[in-house]
């Protein structure tokens, strides 16, 4: 007959055995859910961002090979097989091309790189296009001014000496540089259509959506941008990673078609054009963001800054659900979009909103449905015509950081908040062509401090969170918790 002591250790012995079992169960499982994470595109855990000394440059230190910029589920990734995430801090400078033509304004566009780049800035987007006109880069259908190509060229080459990435759309809503309507006029000239082309706006220039003539020329147009061979570097565009995203047109409209239809279809169809001829680089539509009133639910009407937005076309959730479109992109215009006498304050509860709806949509499963989302311009303008009232210099700075802080939301936990870019930056000397909109950094302490400490908290989780890919997930802590029972890790510790 066993002893008391005899029972007691036979039991422990065998609960050792168990609990031993379970391990070898444990150890099993976690490895298994380890694969699982490398294989999964399952959002990551980083640590929070207030975790990160904004002032320890090494927390921000990152040396990376220069490779494509792609997305994994709402993020941008770069990296080796894409291991570190990309949330973007940029900027828009729309002329670049332009004044690189002149060997005496070229200079203008490496000044505004470096400048850029001291604080931090990562993206730059910038006009791939002038039709007609002065400077024309396409001086008609198929026919381009080798000059501007290689100050194009140029643009991109001094890109990539200042590891500043690049967002090129491909051809403009509206009238400057061309636009839409040059590609109208164009038809006309062929003989082709006959429009009553008023020179006011966008919706005479429409047939552009839909006339087979010009959307030939538009995807004539894609094919030569995508398949240049920079004169600078000898890479092709379409292979090379300073290139993050191309875009199919600045800030598309159709209001001659309220119900989306005509500019849904011309996505599509271009979309699929591009990927045929560059399957490596990201692309985005190019839109402000509007929510379409036939396509949109009330709830997300009432997002849009007023009711005349919903008619023109657009539809933000339907136009980036497209097959081909690998990120959302919506623009940020409280000064303008908002009926007249909004104050600050509602301006920029609007724009928190705006961000708030935009990346939650990006991220929705019965929205865009998991999509990173760029909010690719932001800004007031706080001189000349279009001065907004709410706003000058020094409140606009507070503006920039709400909506910084907007996107930050998002970004801290590892969502769908990419980032956003400035409308719009200049180097000194080029205030002349400024529409109010304009921070020239040199000038501007106070906004070039608030963009750099953006862009270090931006390095910081992109750095950070390469490290933390590695470790151990919480989920997976969870789940060995469920495995590895309760009962056997006490009975263990108690013996
Ligand atoms: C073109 O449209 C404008 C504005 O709607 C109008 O004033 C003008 O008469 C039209 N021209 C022709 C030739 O129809
Ligand atoms: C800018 O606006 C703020 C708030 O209205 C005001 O306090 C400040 O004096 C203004 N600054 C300038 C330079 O006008």
């Amino acid at each position: 007959m066993a002893t008391y002591r005899e029972k007691t250790r036979g039991k422990a012995l065998s609960s050792l055995l168990h609990c031993l079992l379970f391990f070898l169960l444990g150890a099993l499982a976690m490895a298994a859910s380890v694969a699982i994470l490398h294989l999964s595109s399952s959002e990551w855990r980083c640590s929070r961002l207030t975790d990160v000394n904004d002032d320890d440059p090494s927390s921000s230190e990152v040396v990376e090979e220069w490779g494509m910029v792609r997305t994994r589920g709402v993020q941008f990734v770069v990296g080796n097989g894409g291991s570190r995430p990309f949330y973007v801090n940029g900027f828009n400078t729309y002329w670049l091309m332009v004044l690189a033509v002149d060997p005496s304004t070229r200079g203008k566009v490496t000044e505004v790189f470096r400048q850029a780049a001291a604080v931090g800035l990562t993206v730059c987007r910038t006009w791939a296009f002038n039709d007609g006109g002065w400077r024309a880069l396409q001086k008609s259908p198929g026919v381009y001014d080798e000059e501007v190509f290689k100050a194009l060229d140029f643009v991109v080459s001094e890109a990539r000496k200042h590891r500043m990435r690049l967002i090129l759309p491909l051809c403009n809503n509206w009238d400057d540089y061309g636009g839409k309507a040059q590609y109208v006029r164009w038809a006309q000239a062929a003989g082709v259509i006959d429009v009553n082309l008023t020179t006011s706006g966008s919706v005479s220039a429409d047939a552009f959506f839909s006339d087979e003539t010009i959307k030939g020329y538009y995807k004539s147009h894609v094919n030569t941008i995508l398949t240049r061979v920079n004169s600078y570097t000898g890479v092709a565009y379409r292979d090379d990673p300073t290139i993050m995203a191309w875009e199919l047109m600045n800030e598309p409209r159709c209001a001659s078609d309220p119900t989306g239809d005509t500019l849904q279809a011309w996505i599509g169809e271009m979309a699929s054009h591009v990927k045929s001829v560059d399957p490596a680089h990201l692309l985005t539509v190019g839109t402000e963001g509007f929510y379409g009133r036939s396509s949109s639910s009330p709830v997300r009407l009432r997002v849009n800054p007023n009711a005349d937005v919903a008619l023109v076309g657009t539809d933000f959730v339907r136009n980036h659900r497209v097959h081909g479109v690998d990120f959302a992109s919506a623009h940020i215009y409280p000064d303008t979009w908002l009926p007249a006498g909004a104050t600050r304050e509602e301006q920029v509860r609007f724009a928190e909103s705006w961000v708030e709806a935009h990346v939650a949509d990006g991220e929705g499963a019965a929205a865009v449905g998991g999509k990173p989302v760029l909010f690719s311009e932001f800004g007031v303008s706080v001189s000349g015509a279009k001065k907004a009232a709410a706003f000058n210099a020094t409140s606009r700075d507070a503006f920039v950081e709400a909506v910084y802080g907007a996107v930050l939301r998002s970004t801290r936990r590892g969502g769908g908040g990419a980032g956003a870019l400035l409308w719009q930056v200049f180097p000194e000397g080029t205030e002349y062509m400024d529409d109010g909109y304009v921070v020239v950094l040199p000038r501007a302490a106070a906004t070039a401090g608030i963009i750099a400490a953006h862009s270090r908290r931006l390095q910081a989780f992109n750095s950070r969170c390469k490290t933390m890919t590695r470790n151990v997930d919480v989920r997976l802590v969870k789940y060995l918790l469920m495995m590895f029972p309760l009962e056997c890790t006490l009975e263990f510790f108690i013996f």
